[in-house]
């Protein structure tokens, strides 16, 4: 039985009643899949793509295009999660319509139901355009990669009294811009959690602490599936990397050992083939 798509409001009315968000990362048809099984409300098709599936060293070097091409993968599986797509590095940040035109295209080709992008003050009037053409928008602040050479490097933010204020301002300049909900990255935990406060919109934290509305992590690093970072806010539910690789490790050894295929894996010719093909008087 299929349940009904999560929606926006309903995000909006988990935070009321109190009940945390729990939103994973997925970039492709089996990653949607499983996490949708999991029982996720929110799918991010996070530009962390570059670095987890593409192999980049940053989110820098990710398109439109590439965007495009996981978001669609991703919402042929999910059909209860909501599907956030992330708009990449400098595709908002050019003229109005530009950035309307690309964050519509996440919905329209994509089919992701909503978009997310990184900033506070300087992305206010980008959010705006997006509501008012009917484009839902998730913020994005606090470490905010996109800006990784400009921050110089991946760090905690807000951990003074001025950085402190200013997320808090920016949390509510983007929530007064419409957007339907901010993930907080990086933060320490009593600056996320007056933030969440602060704000009707749902936060959801990855390196906030548990006093947001919801979490959001990397599906490679819980999973440990070929993730070479290890941030300490990552926790790890699994090594599928260990699993896989003795897993590809045993089959190329059986492989060499011509251990497999065995019987049951390959197909029989028939009785009548069999004897034309070996028997008696048949030359090759
Ligand atoms: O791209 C991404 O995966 C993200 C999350 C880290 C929030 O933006």
């Amino acid at each position: 039985m299929t349940q009904k798509p999560v929606t926006t409001a309903d995000l909006r009315r988990l935070k009321e009643l109190r009940q945390p968000i729990a939103m994973i990362t997925a970039y492709d048809y089996p990653s949607a899949r499983l996490a949708e099984e999991a029982g996720v409300d929110v799918i991010l098709v996070g530009d962390s793509l570059g670095m987890v599936v593409l192999g980049y060293d940053s989110t820098i070097p990710v398109t439109m295009e590439d965007m495009l091409h996981h978001t669609k993968a991703v919402t042929r599986a999910a059909k209860r999660a909501l599907v956030v797509a992330d708009l990449p590095f400098l595709s908002y940040h050019g003229s109005l319509e530009e950035s309307v035109k690309n964050a519509g295209r996440l919905l329209q080709e994509g089919l992701a139901k909503a978009v997310k992008l990184e900033g506070g003050a300087e992305v206010v009037p980008v959010v705006r355009r997006c509501v008012q053409a009917g484009i839902p928008v998730m913020g994005h602040i606090g470490l905010t990669p996109q800006s990784v050479h400009q921050l110089g490097g991946y760090k905690v933010q807000g951990k003074d009294v001025e950085t402190a204020a200013r997320l808090l301002r920016e949390a509510r300049e983007l929530e007064e811009a419409g957007v339907f909900a901010l993930v907080l990255e990086c933060v320490p935990a009593e600056v996320a959690a007056k933030i969440s406060e602060s704000v009707a919109v749902p936060v959801i934290g990855i390196g906030a602490g548990a006093g947001c509305d919801g979490q959001v992590l990397v599906f490679h690093d819980i999973l440990s599936y070929a993730s070479e970072i290890k941030p300490k806010f990552v926790k790890q539910y699994a090594d599928v990397g260990t699993v896989i690789r003795q897993a590809v490790a045993a089959y190329v050894a059986e492989v060499r050992a011509r251990t497999f295929p065995a019987a049951e894996h390959a197909f029989a010719a028939s009785e009548e083939t069999i004897e034309y093909l070996y028997g008696k008087g048949v030359t090759p």
